[in-house]
Formats: C-alpha cells, structure tokens, sequence
C-alpha cells in the first residue's frame, strides 16, 4: 500500500475488496437504516439477521410502525434487551410521521431530534441512505482511531471524545465520494480486523501507517475504561396458574427494568412477594421457592428467585392477564423469563 494514500482512501479500497456486502441492511431506504442501526446499538450483527426480517416484515415502513400498538413491537424485539430502544423507536416513527411527513429528513441535526437516534447513528443513516458527508463515531471506530493514530486518552473524557470527533471529521474523504463504503469500511475493520483482543493487524489496510503498532502498543490502546460497577438486585418471581393451567402475567411500569413488557409478578422483596400471594388467596407457605437464576443487565446483576405453587388463586381476587402457555410467545417477556418458562426441565406444556 502507498503510504501516501488517505485513510479515506484505503479505507474504501479495502471495504470494496475485503468488507461485508450481504447484510440485508445495505439499502439506500432511510427506514431500513435507521431499524438496523437502532438494532446494532449493543447487538452483534448475527443477532440483528435473525431479527431484522421479522421486523421489517410485520412494518414494512415508518407508518405501519407509528401506527402500531406498543405492545407488538416490544413483543417483535423481545430477546434483544435494552427495550428502551423498542420504546424510542415506536416514538421515532412517530415523528417521523407526525413531524416530517412520513419521509425520514435527510439532514443529521434533524435526525437527531429522532427519540433514541443519537450524533454517530444519525451520521450511519446520513451516510448510508443519503450519501452524505457525516462521521459515524462508535465504540469500535474509536478503538481504530486510537491504534491507528495513538491516540491515549480516558475513554470517557469527554474532551477525549470530542477530540476523536474531531480526528473523525478530518479524515472523512473528500465530496463525492462513497459514503456508504466508508461508512461501512469503518465498522468493518473494527469489527473484523482491529478486533480488541487478537487484532488481525497482517489484514490491516492501515497496517503501515498506524502509530500503535509501529510503538508497539497495540495491545493498550484504547486505554481501558475504569470497570463498571455492578450492584446486585435481588428479584423475586411468582408463577401462578390458573384453574386452565394460564399464567398470570403483568405488564411493567414504562420506566425500570424490563419497561413495558409483560412479566410475572415480580417483586425485590420477599415480603412484597408474600403479600401479593395472600391477596390472591395463596398460603405463603404454598409457595415452592425453585433455584435462583442470575442475569446481567449493564449495570446491574439480577438475582431472581422464582417461586411455583400448586394452589390455584381465587379467580375474582385477580385482575391481571391470564395467558396460556401456548400463548406466552405473543407476548414481549423479559429474556430470562422465557429462557425460565421454556427451560426443558418445565412442567408448562
Ligand atoms: N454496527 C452498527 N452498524 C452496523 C452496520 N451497518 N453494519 C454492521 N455492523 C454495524
């Protein structure tokens, strides 16, 4: 490679040659773009493929969406997990139809008016569905930007992250250029080449340019991020059946874990848990506590404890939503919930 040659440039000779061209979502329509990039925000792409396709199918476009029911599209995006996506995505097909007329703007300040789209995602839409000369600057751009030009700052400094805009900016290629291949050859090679772990850098585009490795730094750039801390929540779940063997489900407050989708009673008290059980009639001692399950959410680890009983409540007593377990998949449930109730070792079906 001609060490002369941009970044820009190599970049999209190496996304032409090298680069992934079979992912359904490389179309110039705005919709299908903004779907797979809110889908991408914290998901691998292998999941997003088994996703993408229900979801474009049951609304095809912006206005089948805004005018669909909360419920069904929390209950299309149930196993992908940050379900505010799901929420923000319903409002932003409806400003879209309410605000520009169904047609998504093409500008990336109006984007990012959209509920959820933020600068690097509306930048992605600009980019692929319009042409347009916008940088995308996301978790794994970064990380090519700091090997490529050692760059060794706190990842969340805030100056730190407006300096990589910056940087960003200044590399994008000129007017009229492919958009799209460099737009896509930037998450390409963060993704497949200059992995975190076991960079493939002999692969590398940028192999002969970049200061990390010629420092022989690879391996500490990006800096680390100072660990999250993680708080455990215990959680306590009732599983009750009815007289026909239908599950009593709620759904959950719009804001907090699991917002909007249906759940068994759920509680972070055992004592909670307890009186909700005497008021459908249930003896406490009827409850059958089963082993407890963990799931991590990002910044807190659950500890649920999930409880069965034999006893079948007073039906007047309740006035929750009795759903039989052929049913439950029609529903938007919590990940661990249906990983729970469809676990082989379950007396539902
Ligand atoms: N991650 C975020 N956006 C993506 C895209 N368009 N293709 C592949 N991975 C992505």
């Amino acid at each position: 490679m001609n060490t002369s040659s941009s970044f820009a440039e190599r970049l999209i000779r190496w996304q032409r040659q090298h680069g992934r061209h079979d992912l359904p979502w490389q179309v110039q329509n705005p919709y299908c773009v903004w779907l797979s990039e809110i889908m991408l925000q914290q998901t691998q792409v292998a999941t997003v493929l088994d996703y993408y396709p229900r979801f474009l199918e049951k609304f095809p476009t912006v206005q089948t969406l805004a005018a669909a029911l909360q419920d069904e599209v929390l209950s299309l995006w149930a196993g992908l997990g940050y379900y505010s996506r799901a929420r923000n995505l319903h409002k932003a097909a409806q400003q879209v139809v309410g605000q520009f007329g169904g047609t998504f703007p093409s500008e990336r300040k109006d984007l990012e008016t959209l509920c959820g789209v933020g600068r690097s995602t509306a930048a992605a839409i600009c980019a692929f569905a319009f042409n347009r000369r916008e940088t995308i600057l996301d978790g794994n751009v970064k990380r090519v930007l700091c090997r490529v030009f050692a760059r060794d700052g706190n990842p969340q400094d805030k100056k730190f992250e407006n300096s990589l805009w910056t940087l960003a900016e200044s590399l994008l290629p000129s007017e009229n250029a492919d958009m799209p291949a460099y737009t896509q050859g930037l998450m390409d090679l963060g993704a497949t080449v200059c992995k975190r772990t076991k960079p493939l850098c002999h692969q590398c585009p940028m192999a002969d340019i970049c200061e990390a490795k010629k420092q022989n730094r690879i391996a500490e750039l990006p800096r680390k991020k100072t660990a999250l801390e993680v708080q455990t929540l215990p959680l306590y779940w009732l599983i009750v059946r009815n007289q026909d063997g239908a599950i009593l489900l709620e759904k959950r407050p719009a804001k907090g874990i699991w917002g909007g989708l249906y759940c068994v009673p759920c509680f972070e008290t055992l004592n909670e848990a307890y009186a909700y059980t005497e008021k459908l009639g249930i003896a406490s001692d009827g409850l059958e506590e089963q082993p407890a399950l963990t799931h991590r959410l990002t910044h807190r680890l659950l500890m649920i404890t999930p409880f069965q009983t034999p006893q079948r409540p007073s039906e007047n007593l309740s006035d929750g939503l009795w759903v039989s377990p052929e049913h439950l998949a029609d529903y938007g449930l919590p990940k661990p919930l249906s990983d729970y109730l469809n676990r082989p070792q379950s007396d539902l079906f």
